[in-house]
């Protein structure tokens, strides 16, 4: 018995087929280790971008619906709006109605916008307006539901304005047009509607699926090298603008002279708005690229050419 054992262990073929199955073995469990790893570290350093990107979103949404309790309704003494414009500069009430003063911008501001199409638009303006038309007589500037945007990346704008010859801007275009056809298209859901101290009701929307604007707006940097350092919005965020309001709403109920009780009804009213309208989803396949010949063209029906390039990524 012992000696057959012997004779079994001491026999060379034996061994080296032992040996060649330990190696196999061993060089196999590293494979899968390695594959295993290698997976582990793509999915999940993407899953983490996104839901940081998320994250980063969701802070900085917070954060702009602290703004109206933090510096009160600034719109009612002289707010500016985003842009550093001050309201009073852009509107004026004309036989009783707010109408936008156009001023020619100069050069031509050039915006890269993401475009939200009247199917999603249409809806919401009209419960925006449901709710915030009988509570302000004219002190009330509704965006044109047909040119619902969120604005992504400047070329050129009125605070660092970058002139450009038509030769330039078609080569702009045509970067910017480059840049849509890598875009997939975003699946997009609104996250909460806020009222800033300035007055400008915005929809601020989390990405469910698709590029993120962290992603365009780095690409569109990359392809518009002469644009300002400095944009104006988080690269992070995704806003539309509803509305501006310009002053108090209509006075009737005499508990709104107070400061506090009026920041109180805007939360109301705000509330009631999201209670409608938040979860709401839509889907965005264009990017445009504008040049807005009057300063705020986009939210004030001025002058302006538009681009419309679809986002040509097939959905992976
Ligand atoms: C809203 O925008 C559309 C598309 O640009 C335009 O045709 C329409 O005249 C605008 N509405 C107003 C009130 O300016
Ligand atoms: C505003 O009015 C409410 C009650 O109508 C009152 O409780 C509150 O203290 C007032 N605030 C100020 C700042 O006067």
């Amino acid at each position: 018995m012992r000696g057959r054992i012997g004779s079994w262990w001491s026999h060379p073929k034996t061994v080296a087929l032992l040996i060649w199955l330990i190696s196999a073995f061993i060089f196999f469990s590293l494979f899968l280790m390695a594959l295993r790893n290698s997976s582990d570290t793509t999915s999940s350093s993407s899953f983490d971008s996104s839901i940081s990107n998320v994250d980063r979103r969701s802070k900085l949404y917070d954060k702009m619906a602290r703004d109206l309790d933090e510096h009160g309704a600034s719109f009612l003494k002289h707010g500016e709006t985003s842009q550093s414009l001050s309201l009073s500069d852009v509107f004026t009430l004309k036989d009783g109605s707010v109408t936008p003063v156009l001023k020619p911008a100069n050069p031509p501001v050039r915006a890269n916008v993401l475009y939200l199409s009247t199917e999603f638009s249409m809806p919401i303006a009209e419960k925006v307006q449901d709710i915030f038309n009988p509570h302000f007589d004219k002190a009330i500037w509704f965006q044109n539901s047909s040119m619902y945007h969120f604005s992504m990346f400047h070329a050129s704008h009125h605070i660092s304005p970058i002139p450009a010859s038509k030769q330039e801007v078609e080569a702009e275009a045509a970067a910017v047009q480059a840049v849509a056809r890598t875009l997939c298209p975003l699946n997009i859901v609104l996250d909460r509607v806020i009222l800033t101290s300035t007055g400008v009701l915005l929809g601020c929307w989390q990405v469910a699926s698709g590029t993120d604007p962290i992603t365009i707006r780095a690409k569109l940097r990359n392809a518009l090298p002469h644009a300002p350092e400095k944009q104006l919005y988080d690269a992070a965020i995704l806003h539309t603008s509803f509305a501006r309001l310009l002053g108090p709403p209509k006075a009737s109920p005499t508990e709104l002279h107070n400061a506090s009780n009026q920041l109180q009804f805007f939360h109301e009213l705000v509330n009631r708005l999201n209670s409608q309208i938040r979860g709401s989803k839509a889907e965005v396949s264009e990017l445009w690229y504008v040049e807005e010949y009057d300063v705020l063209a986009l939210a004030l029906n001025g002058r302006m050419n538009v681009r419309k390039f679809k986002l040509g990524c097939s959905r992976a």
